[in-house]
């Protein structure tokens, strides 16, 4: 049978080869799919084995996705400017085919939840790994303006100039105060510490949606202070995850899963 896999290091506690077999049921397609803990400088010998063995396709996860990024033959446009690679596909030719799905995954999970995205004011908060592999799917997915945020502006300045060319991008300062957002999307990893980035609460209005791309048990610390602060809607980052997961599917077997199952029991699993 056709080997899929997820590298990381730490991996035992990845939810892929649950999402992937649940895929493959919906689907009626014979694959497997494991988990492969990689040495953290040793991803490439780890992939290229897994190659010799049948492996077929595999998804790349922290801290691997330049590593995964840097040895592709054929790269997509959106893993190019994310710089970053979350799918690797072994093609007919043996090449080795990079995608970034975790953009889609996003913006998948923001339209099942609120339609579509079209003429949206956007906040994004964050300028990181995360951030950058979501600018691009955002931007095509017809939002009006995305403004950027990030503890170290900087930061933020610099992913701007990257995508100024695809659309209508920005950056204020993290503490501005004088605007207010459709939505709020928070690529940090603030919730992890329980902390919460220093946005202004005038950023929020009771029509603002938020996403925080964390998830856990418990509602994040993001989305209980934009609860507090009279926030319309606060969705985690669970469905996203589970987007990434049926966008690679997709890249590498030809079919779309149903996401809506998997994500209500990985919910009741949490
Ligand atoms: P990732 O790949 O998850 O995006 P990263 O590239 O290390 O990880 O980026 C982490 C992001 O979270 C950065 O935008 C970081 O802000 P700085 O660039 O100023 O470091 C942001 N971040 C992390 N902890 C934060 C906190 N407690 N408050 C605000 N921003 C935080």
């Amino acid at each position: 049978t056709e080997r899929y896999a997820v590298f990381g290091n730490p991996i035992g506690h990845s939810k892929s080869p649950k999402i992937h077999a649940m895929f493959a049921q919906d689907t009626a397609q014979s694959l497997t799919y494991e988990a492969i803990l990689a040495p953290v400088d040793e991803f490439a010998a780890s992939f290229k084995e897994f190659v010799s063995s049948n492996g077929r396709g595999a998804n790349v996860t922290v801290p691997f996705k330049e590593q995964a990024f840097a040895l592709c033959d054929e790269l997509s446009e959106q893993a190019k400017l994310a710089g970053a690679v979350n799918t690797l596909s072994v093609m007919a030719n043996g090449e080795v085919r990079g995608d970034n799905t975790d953009g889609l995954g996003l913006v998948s999970d923001l339209e099942r939840n609120l339609g579509s995205l079209a003429g949206l004011n956007v906040l994004l908060v964050g300028a990181g790994g995360a951030a950058r592999g979501c600018v691009l799917p955002l931007l095509q997915a017809g939002i009006a303006k995305l403004t950027i945020v990030n503890r170290t502006q900087t930061k933020a300045e610099t992913l701007a100039s990257l995508f100024a060319p695809f659309g209508n991008v920005d950056v204020l300062p993290i503490e501005h105060s004088g605007q207010s957002y459709d939505l709020i999307i928070n690529s940090t990893s603030s919730s992890l510490t329980g902390d919460v980035p220093n946005i202004s609460i005038n950023t929020i209005t009771l029509k603002t949606v938020c996403y925080d791309m964390m998830y856990g048990k418990e509602p994040t610390a993001f989305n209980l202070w934009a609860a507090a602060q009279g926030a319309s809607q606060t969705i985690d980052g669970l469905g996203m995850l589970v987007g990434q997961a049926a966008e690679s599917f997709n890249i590498w077997r030809n079919v779309k899963p149903s996401v809506e199952p998997v994500l209500t029991q990985l919910r009741a699993e949490l």
